[in-house]
């Protein structure tokens, strides 16, 4: 495992993205202190205030993977960041730890941690993938368009430095990416901790508000859920907000 460290940069995914991939050693972590124009999912702003947070970007080669698989990875991604914060000693309740669908962790019903996946294909199957990550570690305090932010440090009063961290959490990716790739699929234990499995709430569906239940998500990573008036539907990231 290697991490490149970089003072600042406008995005470490975006950093990547410009890369020579197939040239990237597998696992290389591209680190930056500060990013300046943090790139979040739907096109929004990560916003982390300099040297409080980890952000970083992996590169992997999960040519293991087929294309239409690539929510594997997002699962085990999410997985290892569970992993993670449930080892954190200082977070009294780990049951509280949840992922919000696709891949945003939670805790207490707060966000701590987003994620960034984007691959390239050859042929039928991935020939990289850039993993960016977002956890708040010491931030205590968030612009107040940041929807719902939380972060170990508000979560425990304490301070921690990073690169323990980093490399904690790098060691936590590693086990999960390995057992994805011996074949283990990460599906019923994602489940296990996906925030309102099993349990009505209200969402913004497209233009409607419904009350659903999530029942699972489809291979590709969809959105299954079922409306309090027996409606079956499957959902992409656009389609559907939790209220
Ligand atoms: C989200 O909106 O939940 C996804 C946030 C992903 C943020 C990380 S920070 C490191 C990497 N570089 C970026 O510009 N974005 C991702």
């Amino acid at each position: 495992m290697r991490i490149v460290r970089f003072d600042s940069l406008e995005s470490t995914n975006k950093y990547c993205e410009a890369l020579d991939l197939a040239e990237v050693e597998d696992f290389t972590c591209y680190w930056a202190l500060e990013q300046t124009a943090g790139i979040g999912q739907r096109g929004n702003v990560w916003a982390s205030a300099s040297r409080e947070n980890l952000t970083f970007s992996l590169v992997l080669h999960p040519t293991f993977l087929p294309a239409d698989r690539q929510f594997k990875l997002t699962e085990a991604l999410s997985l290892a960041l569970v992993d993670v914060l449930k080892d954190f000693k200082d977070l009294k309740d780990p049951k509280d730890l949840k992922v919000k669908w696709p891949n945003d962790i939670h805790v207490d019903g707060k966000k701590i941690c987003g994620t960034l996946v984007s691959t390239r294909l050859s042929g039928n199957a991935i020939s990289s993938a850039v993993c960016g990550i977002g956890l708040n570690v010491n931030q205590t305090s968030f612009p107040d368009w940041v929807p719902n932010p939380t972060s170990l440090s508000l979560l425990t009063g304490r301070e921690y430095e990073l690169e323990p961290l980093l490399r904690q959490l790098l060691a936590c990716i590693e086990r999960r990416y390995n057992e994805l790739k011996a074949g283990l699929d990460p599906e019923p234990e994602y489940l296990e901790h996906l925030l309102n499995l099993g349990l009505p709430a209200r969402y913004r569906y497209n233009e409607e508000e419904i009350e659903a239940t999530i029942t699972g998500v489809d291979p590709h990573g969809r959105l299954l859920l079922t409306t309090s008036d027996g409606r079956r539907i499957s959902c992409g990231m656009k389609e559907i907000t939790l209220l």
